[in-house]
């Protein structure tokens, strides 16, 4: 493939719309979901946001996955470090597997408690007194944590390249003539 300054436009939107979108969904689903009691009336509006926003975040990842890899993108950014440089990919990939476990372990709880017909179907059931007895859930939470740490991670990464070394790595991930 022909070399390139810039990722693919489509990547470039993907990119701001999922860092946006997982945050929300991160923000939201900590501060807000998990602190509000399943018997509140409120819950079920916040459910069916939270489940199909997240279903969302997953089908523009898996998107995200198939246009990299079909399309050119700018040589690995180096740190002049060999260890760091080494480990950029490995954090890069974790943000995929990690979205995929978040969403996964998301839908399985989903599943578990009955939440399709509940949510999404009007069933009127009650919703389970809490989703915490599901192993899925706790995994959920923990995942949440990791992916949390990772943002932090890229986020830091990113600054210091933009700032300390100064070679203007947000340029890669924003819109312009991309062919040398
Ligand atoms: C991939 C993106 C997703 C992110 C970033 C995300 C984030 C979160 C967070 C941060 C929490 C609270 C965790 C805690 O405080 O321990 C949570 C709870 C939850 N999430 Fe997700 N989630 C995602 C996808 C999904 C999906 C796809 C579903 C279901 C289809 C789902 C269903 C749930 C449920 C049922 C809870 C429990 C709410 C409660 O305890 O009140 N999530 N999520």
């Amino acid at each position: 493939m022909s070399q390139v300054t810039r990722y693919h436009p489509i990547l470039v939107i993907l990119h701001w719309l999922l860092a946006f979108f997982i945050i929300m969904a991160l923000a939201m689903g900590y501060f807000v979901m998990s602190q509000t009691p399943n018997s509140a009336p409120e819950k079920l509006e916040m459910l069916r946001g939270h489940m199909a926003g997240g279903m969302l975040i997953l089908a523009l990842m898996v998107l995200r996955f198939v246009v990299r890899w079909m399309t050119s993108h700018p040589p690995q950014a180096t740190t002049g470090n060999a260890a760091l440089d080494r480990f950029a990919p490995l954090t890069h990939y974790g943000f995929y597997i990690l979205v995929v476990l978040m969403a996964g372990t998301g839908f399985a709880t989903a599943l578990a408690a009955g939440l399709p017909a509940i949510v999404f179907g009007n069933s009127g059931d009650p919703l389970p007194e809490t989703f915490l007895t599901f192993p899925t859930r706790i995994a959920h939470g923990y995942i949440a944590a990791a992916i949390a740490a990772l943002l932090a991670l890229h986020v830091a990464a990113a600054l210091y390249h933009q700032f300390v070394l100064k070679d203007s790595l947000f340029r890669r991930m924003f819109f312009g003539k991309r062919k040398v």
